[in-house]
């Protein structure tokens, strides 16, 4: 397994670009199977979980084509993908690519909408929660579908075709609106989601449907009403820049000093991030096509209080990165995390490198270092593992990140963005 090494300490100056999110590229793909038509994305991130859902999308039937595109350098600057499901070959998805990947469960609301049936492996916990599916199966059944689960499958069933319904999710779930969203398209009737997710993703999938010829009301608010079509068709579309990877880069210019420009997306998507962000003293300038991120070395980080919060509050995939930078700020910050049960798993390792963490219940207490201590530590999950980053990008000498393949599944050539501001990063190869 490879691990990424850091000699921290050195300020960061450059531009960085921001790739195409991952969490809007992966329901957008999924919502291939709506049509026999071919659906082209472009700016399509480059990481391990976009190629783990080609592979489940393929074994559904679907044909994908993959097109790079370089700038020159060697960086492929957002590639196209091309889907088509003429037909679906196996409403099936096994175990061993669901389990890897709690994404490719969204594919049961739209096979079970073409095909009247479908048989998805039940994801499972992860390390950040428990994460269950109950929002994804009382959905589908109020729109008619039978589900039983049967071997640690969701094994649903809808011969006559989904109902329009309305419903009202008890929890806030992006997954559970991109599901519904999804299936509603090819319902009959008119379907109603109240207490929708509003992350910019789900905006995101509304506006590909729309391409497609699904009929949407209420993009980017809590209410969305979809008026079920018989078919959908091919369209092309442009995947939004990746939020969670804008704020990752702006805390490492906060975290570390100097100045990094993102460029290729969006600073209104990260507001929540941006005003914590100033409010710890980092200076944050909108641009054109991204943001300036920027902090002389010498000047303090405030300590801050943040709690995770469903879109527009601050986003928990944000949370881990946040922490690591309170773990050098003057002063305290309260961390609270609403949304996953148990998202702290990188607190032991940040404390390996010398931070004063302590957790009670849902909030960490930071109280600032006068100085990180690099050491070797173990990524957990995807943010926790770049919190690590981080938090080696701003202590002395050497820190190891072991297990950094969590970090391939949502960052796309990490190490080299920021070794071209200037950090010395190395991605040392595993066996
Ligand atoms: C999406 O996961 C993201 N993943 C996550 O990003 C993100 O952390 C999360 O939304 C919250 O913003 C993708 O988009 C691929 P949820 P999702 O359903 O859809 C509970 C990352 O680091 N819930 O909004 O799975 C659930 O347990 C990943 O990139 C139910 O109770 O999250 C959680 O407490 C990690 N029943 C809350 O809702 C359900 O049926 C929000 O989860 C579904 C969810």
């Amino acid at each position: 397994m490879d691990s990424i090494r850091i000699r921290g300490g050195k300020p960061l100056n450059g531009k960085i670009e921001i790739s195409g999110a991952k969490n809007a590229a992966l329901p957008l793909m999924v919502a291939c199977l709506l049509t026999d038509e071919t659906v082209t994305l472009s700016n399509l991130p480059h990481v391990a979980d976009i190629s783990t859902l080609i592979n489940l999308l393929c074994q559904h039937g679907v044909q994908a084509h993959l097109n790079g595109q370089s700038n020159g350098n060697g960086n492929c600057n957002g590639r196209a993908i091309s889907l088509t499901a003429t037909s679906i070959t196996s409403t099936e998805a096994p175990y061993d690519i669901v389990r890897k990947m709690r994404a490719g469960a969204l594919v049961l609301g739209p096979l079970l909408a073409r095909e009247g049936k479908a048989k998805v492996s039940l994801p499972g916990g992860c390390a950040i929660g428990t994460r269950p599916m109950n929002l994804h199966l009382d959905g589908l059944e109020a729109m008619g579908a039978k589900i039983d689960i049967d071997g640690g499958y969701m094994v649903a069933e809808a011969p006559n075709g989904l109902k329009g319904a309305e419903i009202r999710f008890e929890t806030v779930s992006v997954g559970a609106t991109e599901d519904l969203l999804m299936a509603a398209c090819l319902a009959e009737g008119t379907t109603v989601l109240e207490n929708a997710a509003k992350e910019p993703e789900i905006t995101d999938l509304v506006r590909l449907l729309t391409a497609m010829g699904a009929k949407i009301e209420g993009e980017g608010t809590d209410r969305l009403v979809i008026e079920g079509q018989p078919t959908l068709q091919g369209a092309d579309y442009k995947v939004m820049p990746d939020r969670i990877e804008t704020g990752t880069y702006a805390i490492a210019a906060a975290i570390a000093g100097g100045r990094i420009e993102l460029t290729n997306t969006d600073a209104s998507l990260i507001s929540s991030v941006l005003e914590i962000l100033t409010a710890a003293g980092v200076s944050v300038e909108e641009t054109e096509d991204g943001l300036i991120v920027s902090r002389d070395p010498a000047s303090p980080i405030k300590g801050v209080d943040v709690m995770t919060q469903p879109y527009p509050g601050y986003p928990t995939d944000m949370q881990a990165q946040i922490m690591a930078l309170m773990t050098v700020s003057k002063g305290a910050s309260m961390i609270t995390e609403t949304i996953f049960e148990n998202r702290f798993m990188h607190v032991p390792e940040l404390t390996r490198l010398g931070a004063n963490i302590n957790v009670h219940g849902h909030s960490a207490l930071v109280r600032g270092a006068d100085q990180l201590v690099g050491a070797q530590v173990m990524a957990t999950d995807l943010r926790a593992s770049v919190s690590l980053v981080l938090a080696g990008l701003a202590a002395s000498g050497e820190t190891v990140i072991n297990r950094v393949y969590h970090l391939d599944r949502g960052y796309e050539r990490l190490e080299e963005k920021l070794a071209a501001c200037g950090a010395d990063i190395l991605r040392i190869q595993g066996e």
